[in-house]
């Protein structure tokens, strides 16, 4: 009854507003009136019924499933469709467009302005995800990408996803999913063995013990703010008359101008000064005598050197800070030596790369993205740390100190992850990388690195055969090259290469002055013939290029357009 007479007042309302419109002032009480409602029904009618749509029906009308969603025979028939829709993506995937070709707002004018009120059904979701998602999706796993580093997936991990989705626990601590917390520590014993990480951060090592974050940001900002507090500790320890913030505000952390940019912004959240040591002309990695340099001038002004990030794979051009240089000045200043592996640290899976370790030994903490070339599903970053406690005075733990929280995960073994990280909440993300582990096989990950390299060795010898280009550097799997000639040619190359769309890679600038360059890289969808495929894409680009004549304000144009791009790249990506 209560919903009738809503229908009516507003149906009243409506011809109302045609009644104000018709020159009525008071058309709404008129209507009212006539319907026979009074002034206090009428405020009533006005309210809005919370159990009625827009489209006048009611919530208890409404056919859905409110345990899950959906009801569980439709789950199984388009849950099926979508595993079918999922492998057609991947089998098909080149042949899709690697770049979406949209403006920016496309997505707005193609979908609704508001939710909608009642259940749809799921093909027509799909059917939109076909017809207006697809188009604007930047295909990550297609062989012609070549841009950022890969985040490769892979079947095994995608179900470990739908698992950890489908139980969904939250699992912070060991009773809010004991397995969760178990079958973390057990694949990260696995990674150190598997990888010949040094044993301190295996889980029965005395002090150390490693856990899964998100990503590689997000496991740096955690040591660093373990390593803050380790050295504000020892400062006053040595200074009892100084305070907390005195202490803090002489902190001084250190990167080279080569490490990702997430450190920079990493010291910025948690408010400390940080060096980027810039390299000199054609260096892109540390050394010794700069470093010793830099600690020894902070020093004399009354600062406290506390961190520094060295990369294990820049990402300009996947080099390698000498580790086992740094490392024992680290150790004798008690600077936390954090080692960011995010890209090539899944290289230490195959035991020929392991060389380019010498003096991981030295770190406190190293870190790297399975979600990059591990075939495990973003989001996934593993963390390895020498002293676990270090960690737990780092987050402040408020109810126990971090003494009683490490002689629990050492006498038990099983660490209370919420203490290891930021967030509280945390994914089941062991299931992925265990399922990958035990599909592939450590065997099916060395082939796929294997092949991930042999691909930038093959695109490597092709443009170092051409004599119109030069590699710069080739570094596991990545390339770095330019064509002969200016950086404004290059650029216009890049220009070319993103207007062209038919591969996407990215441009860098390294060094001091700047070099511009393009980067190159492979998913493990490409195959030698995608590989030539892409060197000739940039080879007849290059041709077009050159039979260009262009004119100084064009040249000018270019260059503006190719710093736009770099300054937008670093926005969106944080490359180089
Ligand atoms: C060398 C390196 N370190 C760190 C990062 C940042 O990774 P994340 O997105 O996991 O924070 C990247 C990103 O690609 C990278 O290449």
């Amino acid at each position: 009854m209560y919903s009738k007479m809503k229908k009516e007042a507003a149906a009243a309302a409506v011809v109302s507003q045609n009644g104000s419109l018709n020159g009525s002032q008071n058309g709404l009480s008129h209507s009212m009136a006539a319907l026979g409602l009074d002034s206090a029904e009428s405020a009533k009618a006005a309210l809005p019924d919370p159990t009625a749509d827009e489209n006048g029906g009611e919530e208890n009308d409404v056919k859905v499933d409110i345990k899950r969603g959906m009801d569980t025979a439709t789950f199984r028939r388009v849950g099926k469709q979508m595993v079918d829709y999922v492998a057609d993506y991947l089998e098909n995937i080149g042949d899709r467009p690697v770049l979406p070709n949209v403006q920016p707002g496309y997505l707005r004018d193609l979908l609704p302005g508001a939710a909608p009120e009642r259940p749809e059904d799921f093909e027509k979701v799909m059917e939109d995800v076909e017809s207006k998602i697809m188009p604007g999706i930047t295909h990550w796993n297609h062989p012609n990408f070549h841009a950022y580093y890969p985040s490769l997936n892979s079947y095994p991990s995608i179900l470990g996803d739908l698992l950890s989705s489908a139980i969904g626990c939250v699992g912070f601590s060991w009773i809010a999913s004991p397995a969760a917390t178990e079958l973390e520590v057990i694949v990260c014993d696995w990674m150190v063995k598997a990888m010949d990480l040094p044993s301190h951060f295996l889980s029965t090592s005395e002090t150390g013990g490693a856990v899964i974050h998100g990503t590689a940001t997000e496991s740096t900002l955690t040591c660093m703010l373990a390593a803050r507090e380790r050295a504000i500790k020892d400062w006053l320890k040595e200074h009892p008359e100084s305070g907390y913030f005195d202490a803090f505000s002489r902190l001084v952390c250190y990167s080279t101008d080569q490490t990702h940019s997430m450190i920079v912004r990493n010291a910025s959240f948690i408010g400390i000064e940080i060096r980027r040591l810039h390299l000199p002309e054609g260096r892109t990695s540390l050394n010794r005598k700069e470093f010793v340099q830099a600690v020894e001038e902070d020093k004399a002004k009354g600062r406290i050197p506390f961190f520094v990030c060295g990369s294990f794979g820049t990402t300009s051009s996947c080099d390698f800070d000498p580790v086992e240089e740094i490392g024992p000045v680290c150790m004798s200043e008690r600077i936390w030596l954090h080692i960011d592996a995010a890209y090539a640290g899944a290289f230490l899976f195959c035991p020929e790369y392991r060389p380019l370790m010498r003096g991981i030994e030295y770190a406190d903490s190293f870190n790297f993205n399975p979600h990059k070339m591990m075939h495990v599903n973003f989001d996934c970053s593993a963390l390895f740390l020498r002293c676990v406690e270090d960690l737990f005075d780092g987050l402040k733990e408020d109810l126990l100190s971090g003494l009683k929280l490490m002689k629990i995960f050492k006498e038990q073994g099983i660490p209370d992850y919420r203490h290891w990280e930021i967030p509280l909440g945390r994914r089941f993300r062991a299931l992925k990388i265990w399922f990958v582990l035990r599909s592939m096989g450590l065997q099916g990950l060395r082939k796929s690195l294997r092949h991930h390299v042999q691909m930038a060795d093959h695109f490597a010898e092709r443009m170092g055969a051409d004599p119109e280009f030069e590699v710069l550097t080739k570094s596991l799997g990545l390339v770095t090259f330019r064509v002969k000639d200016t950086d404004a040619v290059n650029a216009l190359l890049y220009n070319l290469i993103c207007d062209d769309g038919r591969i996407h890679l990215n441009a860098a600038e390294t060094g001091n002055p700047p070099t511009y360059y393009l980067r190159f890289v492979c998913t493990s969808h490409a195959e030698q013939k995608d590989v030539d495929f892409a060197f000739d894409v940039i080879k007849s680009l290059t041709a077009r290029l050159r039979s260009r004549r262009l004119s100084l304000s064009e040249v000018q144009a270019e260059r503006e357009k190719m710093l736009n791009n770099l300054a937008q790249q670093r926005r969106i990506t944080s490359t180089g």
